[in-house]
């Protein structure tokens, strides 16, 4: 028989590895991939674009509805668009993404992304496919029932260290400030802040490489299969 669709959240803070390991896993495993700090990201830079006074959350939660976000799911080439316009390259920009957490914190944007979430979960569970869905809140709130969830850690060195990496010639002290002050308000804010679920396996990478976390995680989704 098919492997049954596994429905795999995988949430943590920035620096954990968790895109790179959620892409390698799910295109492993032949499972849909879904980025959603990316649909957060679109969100504001959508707001950023619009002139919209992001000091202001009512002014936020006014135009919550209005880009239309779509997400492709191939973890080989996973897109981003706004409005139909490919908005992957300047969703990471250093603008949106010392933005993002307060337009992230706004209930109405985030009632309405989680929304966008369960939907896309729902039609790869349905498709028989399965998918990985990494962000922050993926095991506590947008899918409580999802079949497995995984929470990465690293140290606050470990994490600024590879984000430095992946900036190329960045100051490590400045992005380790920066990264620290992003965690603190996405584990802080009031709706659905990143948290660990009750029921999720925690994987400390500070002292492994991405390779070992992703076999880590390939096995857990293995067994969660062959037990479903
Ligand atoms: O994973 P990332 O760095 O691309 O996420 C960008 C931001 O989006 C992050 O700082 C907080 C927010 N986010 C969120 O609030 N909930 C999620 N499920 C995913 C991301």
């Amino acid at each position: 028989a098919a492997p049954a669709a596994v429905i795999v959240a995988i949430d943590g803070p920035s620096g954990t590895g968790k895109s790179s390991t959620s892409k390698a896993v799910a295109a492993q495993l032949g499972l849909s991939y879904l980025d959603t700090g990316a649909q957060y990201r679109a969100i504001t830079w959508w707001m950023v674009n619009n002139g919209i006074d992001l000091t202001d959350p009512t002014a936020i939660a006014a135009v919550a509805g209005k880009a239309e976000i779509l997400s492709g799911t191939d973890p080989a080439a996973p897109t981003i668009t706004v409005d139909g316009t490919d908005v992957a390259g300047p969703i990471r920009t250093g603008e949106v993404t010392s933005k993002v957490s307060a337009v992230s914190a706004v209930p109405e944007v985030r009632a309405r992304i989680t929304e966008l979430q369960r939907s896309i979960a729902a039609s790869a569970a349905a498709d028989g496919v399965g998918m990985v869905v990494e962000g922050r809140d993926i095991g506590t709130t947008v899918l409580p029932d999802a079949d497995l969830k995984i929470f990465l850690t690293a140290s606050p060195e470990a994490r600024a260290a590879r984000r430095s990496g992946e900036l190329k010639g960045a100051d490590v002290k400045a992005t380790q400030e920066a990264l620290i002050k992003r965690d603190a308000a996405d584990s802080s804010r009031k709706t659905s802040p990143l948290a660990k679920a009750g029921d999720a396996v925690e994987v400390d990478t500070t002292d492994l490489t991405l390779q070992q976390v992703i076999e880590c995680v390939v096995t857990l989704v293995e067994e969660k299969r062959t037990s479903k």
